[in-house]
Formats: structure tokens, C-alpha cells, sequence
């Protein structure tokens, strides 16, 4: 059995960040959200993985690697447009061969693998699949609905009244008839070929199509205010540590990483946070859910709750919150706005005002 994992697409909703990095290698808890699907896809046993990747794929590359440090076998295989998921399998055909294959889209978290549905897969062999989770808003999703053995009946792509809350998760495991599939499909009205039009087809033309529900977290981290939440609950993890220096007068509380080569200077850090490798936070406070990234520099600053990619500065701000911060952003306060006086001053008046 193989994997694919798809790491192009255009991001549109991770704007700017987008405009010059991949959405799969902003950082949870200072590590590519993609990292933690290929960990997942080798922890499943599955040792041969095609890479889908887009624009950003000098930099997918140099961080992925031939994926051995993941102990797997990594192929890349461009995709000069992100005209759709099953467009994906479609240019993938020589590579999945007439293997299974677990399709990972790289840009979702799912907290507890994937072992147990690939071990189902393997043992039942049906056609496709599918991993869904129940959702309080299936309007946003694909969604499934399935007859009274669990099999999957239909999909639908965002629909307007949907027939359940089972939203399908970014992992769908399919045996070769899948191939055919892709071929038969049409572009959506949005110009891509769907994946949900590919399995309706395997569903109309008789095939089996299974699916499991999970019961782990799920998220889909394609827009700030989810990559955030993912960030929050993967911090609740982390074992504090430090592994640079904290001077005598800052406070760590509760779970806080500070990495290798990271000072902390006259400064409060309130867990759960990371401070990344050879950052300086200085005079300023860290609260809750922030991941600080590689060789940041805090200065006289309050942040919490947010993301600070690699190399970002925040100097003399507060307080940033809910943010995502690029590589080598600069946040700096703005000089001070002069103070306007408005007067109604009758004539002959006299006023004392201090500039
Ligand atoms: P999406 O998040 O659905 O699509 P997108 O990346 O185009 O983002 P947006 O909606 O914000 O514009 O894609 C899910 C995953 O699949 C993500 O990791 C990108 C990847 N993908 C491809 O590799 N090729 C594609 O053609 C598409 C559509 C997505």
C-alpha cells in the first residue's frame, strides 16, 4: 500500500502567507502541519509516499527531504495546476500503479493516525474508504450520507440542506478502481476535477464504498483562525522544557518549550508556548497558545494566542493576538500620532494648550 499526500493547491484563504510559502510547512507547535501527516502515514506502516506538489515545491523539498528522516520513501510528483483532488490521482496513475493507496490531504491534523482505519481498509479491501467525523456546520464540508449498513450512499460538496453531519475528513483510502473514476469525472462548476464526484461515480456504478467514522480531533487548517486552534491544542501537549536561557527576572509558567539557544530576558512566559530555537524575547510578556518560531526577536511586546513564523520581530507592540505572523515580518509600533486639540474658541479668547 501506498500514499498520497497532496501538498500543492493555491491557498487562497492562507493569504499572504501563501503568496510565498506553503500552507503545509506553517508551523503547529513550531513543526510543518505536513510533518505530522507523513508521521502518521509511517506510523500506519505505509512506506512509499507520492508527494503532490504545486508552486512551492523547492520548498516542500528542502524541508520533506527524501522523506527518510520520516522512514519513508518519498516520490514527488508535480502538479502544474491545482485543477482538483482527483485531478492528483489522475497525474499520479503511474506512480500508485495498481497499488491501495491512503490519499493524505497535507494541509489537515488529525489527532490519533490513521492505523486503525488503514488496518479496516486492508482487511476489507473495499473500493474506497472514506474517514468522516460528525461536524455542527456540514454546509462548510463534503458530506456524507449513508444507508442503514453504513455504507455510503451519496456525497455532496457544500450543500446547501445536507442529508447528515458526517463531514469527510482529508483522508480517503482507496483501492486501484478509484483510477478509473477520476477519469470519468467532469470539472466542477469551480474548474476542478472533485474527489466527491469521483466516489459518487465509484457509488453509481455499484462499487463499494465503506467509510468509518472517527472519533479524534479533525481539522482542516487551511484558514488562520483553524491553524490557530490546531496550534492551541497541540501546545496543551508539549512537555515543558529549556533548553536555553531564562535570566533571574522572568517567570515561565506552566508548559513552556524554550528551545535550544533562546534567551528570555526580564520577560513572562505563560504556557502553554514554545519559544523557538535562538529567539530573544525581551521585556515582554508571552501568554498562552503562541508558538514562537526560529530566530525571532520579542522586544518590549505582548502576544498570545497566535503563530510567529521564523525570523519575525515584534518590537514595542501590544498586544498581538489571534495573529499569524510571516517569515521576517517586522512589527514595530508606529511613531506617536500628535494629539489633536478641537476648539470652539469666541474671539478674544485666550488658551493655554501643551504641545
Ligand atoms: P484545499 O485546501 O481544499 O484547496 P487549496 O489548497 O486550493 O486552498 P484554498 O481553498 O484556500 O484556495 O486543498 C486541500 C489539500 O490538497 C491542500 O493540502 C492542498 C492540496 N491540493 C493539491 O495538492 N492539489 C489541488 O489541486 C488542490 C485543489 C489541493
Amino acid at each position: 500500500m501506498k500514499a498520497l499526500v497532496l501538498a500543492g493547491g493555491s491557498g487562497t484563504r492562507l493569504r499572504p502567507i501563501t503568496h510565498t510559502s506553503a500552507k503545509q510547512l506553517v508551523p503547529v507547535a513550531n513543526k510543518p502541519v505536513l510533518f505530522y501527516g507523513l508521521e502518521a502515514i509511517a506510523a500506519a506502516g505505509i512506506k512509499n509516499v507520492g508527494l503532490i506538489v504545486g508552486d512551492m515545491s523547492g520548498d516542500i523539498s528542502e524541508a520533506v527531504g527524501d522523506g527518510s528522516k520520516f522512514g519513508l520513501s518519498i516520490s514527488y510528483i508535480e502538479q502544474r495546476e491545482p485543477l482538483g483532488l482527483a485531478h492528483a490521482v489522475l497525474i499520479s496513475r503511474d506512480y500508485l500503479g495498481e497499488d491501495d493507496f491512503a490519499m493524505y490531504l497535507g494541509d489537515n491534523f488529525i489527532v490519533g493516525g490513521i492505523d486503525e482505519p488503514v488496518r479496516e481498509f486492508r482487511r476489507d479491501r473495499p473500493d474506497a474508504h472514506l474517514l468522516l467525523t460528525h461536524v455542527s456546520d456540514p454546509q462548510s464540508f463534503g458530506v456524507a450520507e449513508l444507508d442503514a449498513t453504513g455504507r455510503v450512499r451519496g456525497l455532496e460538496e457544500k450543500p446547501r440542506h445536507p442529508k447528515s453531519d458526517l463531514a469527510l475528513v482529508g483522508v480517503y483510502l482507496f483501492s486501484p478502481a478509484i483510477h478509473e473514476a477520476v477519469r470519468a469525472v467532469k470539472p466542477s462548476w469551480r474548474g476542478e476535477l472533485e474527489i466527491t464526484d469521483a466516489v459518487q461515480w465509484l457509488i453509481d456504478t455499484g462499487k463499494d464504498v465503506r467509510s468509518r467514522q472517527i472519533t479524534g480531533y479533525w481539522k482542516d487548517t487551511g484558514n488562520v483562525s483553524d491553524m490557530l486552534e490546531v496550534n492551541r491544542l497541540v501546545l496543551e501537549t508539549i512537555d515543558p522544557h529549556c533548553a536555553g536561557h531564562v535570566d533571574e527576572h522572568s517567570d515561565l509558567v506552566g508548559r513552556v518549550q524554550v528551545d535550544d539557544g533562546a534567551v528570555v530576558r526580564n520577560s513572562r512566559v505563560v504556557g502553554p508556548a514554545v519559544i523557538g530555537a535562538g529567539s530573544v524575547v525581551v521585556d515582554s510578556y508571552v501568554g498562552p497558545f503562541t508558538s514562537i518560531g526560529e530566530d525571532c526577536v520579542i522586544e518590549d511586546s505582548e502576544v498570545e494566542f497566535s503563530i510567529v513564523l521564523r525570523r519575525a520581530s515584534l518590537s514595542g507592540v501590544r498586544r498581538v493576538e489571534a495573529s499569524l505572523i510571516g517569515r521576517h515580518v517586522q512589527v514595530t509600533s508606529a511613531p506617536p500620532v500628535p494629539h489633536a486639540h478641537r476648539l470652539v474658541l469666541g474671539d478674544h479668547s485666550m488658551a493655554q494648550i501643551s504641545s
